[in-house]
């Protein structure tokens, strides 16, 4: 098991207004598996995302990757660990207003030791044309491009994906999951992606679907369809 996720338990708040939001969650996910976790809004998917992150901690349970803990390592392993080993793709995209899209994606090159060819990447995902623009300038779309871009360029074995579609259209969102989806294939990245759309479910190897602090159903999709064949 690549990323062992183990009787995982977050509270916010104290007392009254106390909210138990995952209440021992367990997933298992295989090196190079397409996971999409579903879940209403609420449910604590980006919780569980950043515990996974290591943006956040658990009170309760653990996240192994490759056999080792992340709550074992001090401040440094975890920083290396968030720096080499993960991307991260948020709804909002999250970039540097003032920094152009090729600077955007150096951004992440810079922390990575080995980091792909920033123009293969921007060419891949149709951006190279665009690179001298600011983020501003461009289409909702190709903003969410740019970020991936970003996360990927650092050629991270995880992906972390939350709601990366929640703020596109239809069409822009069926081509960023054909992205998302090309980038599991070319690189084998492990990706666990958030939504709140069932039908995105139906592109995963594993669905894992949470719904009131627990996991009610975890299961590898036997029907796997290609992003582009996606309908909603
Ligand atoms: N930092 C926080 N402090 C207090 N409550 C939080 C915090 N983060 C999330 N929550 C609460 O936890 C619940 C789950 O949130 P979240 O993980 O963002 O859900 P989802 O991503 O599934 O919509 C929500 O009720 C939210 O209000
Ligand atoms: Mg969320």
């Amino acid at each position: 098991m690549f990323i062992e996720i183990k009787g995982i338990k977050k509270s916010f708040g104290s007392g009254e207004s106390r909210a138990d939001v995952l209440k021992g969650i367990d997933i298992g996910i295989d090196k190079g598996e397409f996971c999409v976790l579903l879940g209403p809004s609420g449910s604590g998917k980006s919780t569980l995302l950043n515990i996974i992150g290591g943006i956040d901690s658990a009170d309760e349970g653990y996240i192994s990757i490759n056999g080792e803990k992340t709550a074992d390592m001090n401040e440094k392993a975890l920083t290396m660990y968030r720096r080499k080993h993960l991307g991260y793709i948020f709804q909002m995209y999250n970039l540097i207003p003032n920094l152009n899209i090729k600077e955007n994606v150096e951004v992440g090159a810079y922390l990575s030791d080995n980091p792909l060819d920033v123009d293969d990447i921007l060419k891949t995902l149709g951006l190279y044309e665009h690179r001298h623009k600011l983020p501003n300038q461009l289409s909702g779309g190709q903003q969410q491009r740019t970020a991936i871009g970003r996360a990927i360029v650092k050629n991270p074995d995880i992906l972390l994906c939350d709601e990366p579609t929640g703020a596109l259209d239809y069409n822009t969102s069926k081509e960023i999951l054909q992205l998302i989806e090309t980038v599991n294939q070319k690189y084998n990245s492990t990706i666990i992606m958030v939504t709140h759309n069932d039908a995105i479910k139906n592109m995963a190897d594993k669905v894992i679907k949470l719904r009131d602090g627990v996991i009610r159903k975890q299961y590898v999709n036997q029907t796997k369809v290609a992003a582009a064949d996606l309908d909603w």
